[in-house]
């Protein structure tokens, strides 16, 4: 009997050992998580694309997120903190043996660094990397001269978007010009200001999102409390150290940033269990679904704009086809640069991540349920939705005029065709239905009457009659 139980418990552990050696935290960053741990992810998930080989591409839209970039200056200031706290934190401990050797010797990889935001090396990668896929996976849209209205590219004034859309055209154009060894070519990279950006840069023009994410900041941080409380009791007892949820919080945020940064996964990263990872992942989960994502629909009703900029250059393209144009001089395709704010938002516009019964509910305006809590699954994953330039792209195909319907619309997340629960679950969408049963719900949504009319409507009130009791909380711009 002894031994019978002995074996199970070694069966056990060796399960457990095995899955956690298919565990990669480097896929569970949620939107710190880099674009080629997030592809490999949804290679898995999302299935291959059916366009018919006789329709052709004949318009691209694209709305991308920058690439990776360092932290903020506000973190990195509490990081250099962090350094302090741990050596303190060190001294103070008794059982030793527990320790991690590292942690009493850690500085932070940017002391001294004084200014932070900036897209990284390996963010260039990404949307260098990016540029040069998509033309080879859309020859006949990029055999044209380049001409600003013909490819169209537009970052927001935030310098780490904009010089992604640098990043994208280098690969995007490389060859293609005259300029040194790699025959660039320049092009222009247009933005709106910063405060009148309604397409890319919404969510700071929008005064009533503004008031609704300062007011729920605080019952957003009630909720993952819990979550932080017992990893925080779990994680001290483990390592003999008297860790205080600040110094938690501040070592998952470390995690993040060296395991997609730097890729060291054997430092901080180790200083958690993989249920532990998965359950701070979901906590950062909720924050985006509640402050960016579905948990409110004003989040992506005010990138109406966007949706609408979209739509309308697909309506000039076809316009500018059917009236037989010269085909250098109409637009092939329409280039964004924004941010985890711009596309989460968007990618809730398409209804992406919803099964049938969720996009029911929204469409008849109910809430949805939070994301489940792990280990339940959850398609609503930062790590999917907006890693570092993480990106959607309309594909707008024309097919033979015998077939009927005529043009289709095809969306690639992060280069993978995903189907459309707005367009009866296809991921071919004829343009009609696209318009029809994915755009038109939202435009009844004028983004005026939603962002800046009066907060003090007693009609608007409902919409979080307690969030006026809660204090403000801090901006954390993705
Ligand atoms: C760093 O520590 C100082 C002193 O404890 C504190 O006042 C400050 O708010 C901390 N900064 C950050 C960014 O955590
Ligand atoms: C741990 O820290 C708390 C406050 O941060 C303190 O009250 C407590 O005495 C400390 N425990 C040990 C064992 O040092
Ligand atoms: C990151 O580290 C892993 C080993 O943990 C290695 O296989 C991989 O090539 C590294 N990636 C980069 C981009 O350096
Ligand atoms: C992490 O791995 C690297 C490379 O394998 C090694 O040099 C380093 O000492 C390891 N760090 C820790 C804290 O184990």
């Amino acid at each position: 009997m002894a031994m019978k139980s002995v074996w199970i418990t070694l069966l056990c552990l060796f399960v457990i050992a095995e899955a956690d050696q298919g565990f990669d935290v480097r896929h569970h960053l949620s939107t710190v998580t880099r674009y080629s741990a997030s592809k490999e992810v949804s290679q898995n998930l999302i299935k291959g694309s059916n366009v018919p080989s006789e329709c052709t591409p004949i318009h691209l839209n694209l709305v991308a997120r920058h690439g990776t970039r360092s932290p903020t200056k506000k973190r990195l200031r509490e990081m250099e903190n962090l350094s302090g706290r741990l050596k303190e934190l060190v001294r103070e401990a008794e059982a030793s043996e527990k320790v991690p050797g590292w942690l009493g010797k850690w500085i932070s990889p940017w002391q001294g660094k004084v200014k932070g935001g900036e897209l990284i090396r390996q963010g260039e990668e990404e949307l260098y990397q990016l540029g040069i896929r998509v033309r080879e996976r859309f020859p006949t849209l990029f055999e044209e001269d380049y001409h600003p209205d013909v490819y169209t590219i537009r970052a927001t004034q935030i310098p780490r978007a904009s010089a992604s859309a640098v990043a994208f055209g280098m690969g995007l154009f490389s060859e293609k010009g005259d300029l040194g060894p790699g025959s660039n070519r320049a092009f222009a990279v247009t933005s709106e200001n910063r405060a009148s950006d309604t397409k890319l840069r919404f969510f700071e023009c929008c005064q009533n999102y503004k008031s609704y994410r300062k007011a729920k900041g605080p019952a957003v941080d009630k909720l993952k409390e819990p979550v932080l409380d017992k990893i925080t009791a779990s994680v001290a007892k483990r390592h003999g150290l008297n860790f205080t949820k600040q110094d938690v919080s501040s070592l998952w945020f470390l995690c993040k940033q060296e395991a997609s940064l730097l890729n060291v996964t054997n430092q901080s990263c180790e200083l958690f269990t993989p249920s532990e990872v998965a359950l701070l992942e979901w906590a950062d989960d909720l924050e985006v679904f509640i402050l960016k994502g579905y948990g409110n629909s004003l989040n992506y009703r005010m990138g109406v704009p966007l949706l609408e900029d979209v739509l309308l250059s697909m309506e000039e393209a076809i316009k500018a086809r059917e009236e037989k144009f010269p085909p250098e001089s109409y637009e092939k395709a329409r280039l964004r640069f924004a941010h985890a704010e711009t596309i989460v938002p968007f990618s809730c516009l398409l209804g992406l991540f919803l099964d049938g019964s969720e996009y029911e509910k929204i469409q008849k305006e109910k809430p949805l349920e939070l994301p489940p809590q792990p280990p339940k699954t959850r398609d609503f994953r930062g790590s999917t939705m907006a890693p570092f330039g993480g990106n959607n792209m309309l594909v707008l195909y024309s097919c033979p005029a015998a077939s009927s319907p005529k043009y289709f619309v095809q969306v690639l997340h992060n280069e993978h065709s995903i189907a459309l629960p707005g367009c009866d679950g296809k991921d071919f969408c004829p343009l009609e239905d696209f318009k029809a049963k994915v755009v038109t719900p939202h435009l009844k949504h004028a983004f005026d009457n939603l962002c800046n009319a009066n907060l003090d409507d007693p009609e608007k009130k409902h919409q979080s009659p307690w969030s006026w009791l809660l204090g403000s909380s801090q901006k954390t711009e993705l």
